[in-house]
């Protein structure tokens, strides 16, 4: 029976592939508030600007590749069952080739019914317009969890984390709930790692690796692969 890996990753997984984190000097909430650009509220107050912000950020997702770190992950699934659980809303992961990625906060490729969330849609191209319509009719939103909404995959990604044997935690400031939340789910007696650049507040059962994730994630899972019979 393979062993379980759960990855839960965030923005400084991306970081080496071009994409500005968020908590980071120059990240993205430096430049934006998130009160203009990422709640129910701003999109009702100026929908222009929030579909501007995330076509933006599509565009450049768009011309960024997968690193490093995305391609390491995708190694693990040779020896063992592995889930990436992301805050992230690039396509990265996919990208590079895991095969289970459960996005907790959206995904900025896909388009949402204003009137209908269920119903979502690729979207072609880096650009999402005002007046483009669902078959209901209403203005179609990026498939983005705004703050203030509801984290419809957290228990999946609860239930997956309940069963982690080993927890990989990349690139994440862990400031996010219900996400960062997660962490603590995993089982007791399960291998617990921290991939991060910046060191963070020790924990007993957390193994701190400081370091950028492209080099400190590769790393990594070559020491498990090798560890695995
Ligand atoms: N390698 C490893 N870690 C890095 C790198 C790197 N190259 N660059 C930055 N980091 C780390 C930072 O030290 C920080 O701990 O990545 C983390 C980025 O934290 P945030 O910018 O807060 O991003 P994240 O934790 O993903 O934010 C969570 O907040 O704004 C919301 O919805 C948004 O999903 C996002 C959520």
């Amino acid at each position: 029976m393979r062993k379980k890996i759960v990855v839960l990753t965030g923005a400084g997984i991306s970081a080496e592939s071009g994409l500005k984190t968020f908590r980071d000097a120059g990240g993205l909430w430096e430049g934006y508030s998130v009160y203009d650009v990422a709640t129910p509220e701003a999109w009702k107050r100026d929908p222009e600007l929030v579909q501007q912000f995330y076509n933006e950020r599509r565009k450049a997702v768009l011309e960024a590749s997968p690193n490093a770190a995305h391609q390491a992950l995708v190694k693990l699934e040779a020896k063992f069952d592995v889930s990436v659980i992301t805050q992230n809303i690039d396509d990265l992961h996919e990208r590079a080739g895991s095969s289970d990625v459960v996005h907790l906060h959206g995904i900025i490729t896909k388009s949402q019914s204003d009137k209908k969330p269920e119903l979502t849609y690729d979207i072609e191209g880096w650009e999402l317009r005002m007046g483009e319509l669902c078959e209901l009719g209403s203005q179609l939103r990026p498939h983005v969890v705004w703050f203030g909404e509801a984290v419809p995959m957290i228990e999946i990604a609860a239930q997956i984390c309940c069963k982690a044997e080993i927890l990989i935690v990349i690139g994440t400031s862990l400031q996010v709930y219900p996400a960062a939340g997660l962490v603590d789910l995993a089982p007791g007696n399960a291998l617990k790692f921290l991939v991060d650049v910046n060191s963070r507040p020790a924990r007993q059962d957390i193994e701190e690796i400081i370091e950028c994730a492209s080099t400190g994630v590769p790393k990594l899972v070559q020491r498990l692969l090798d560890s695995e019979a």
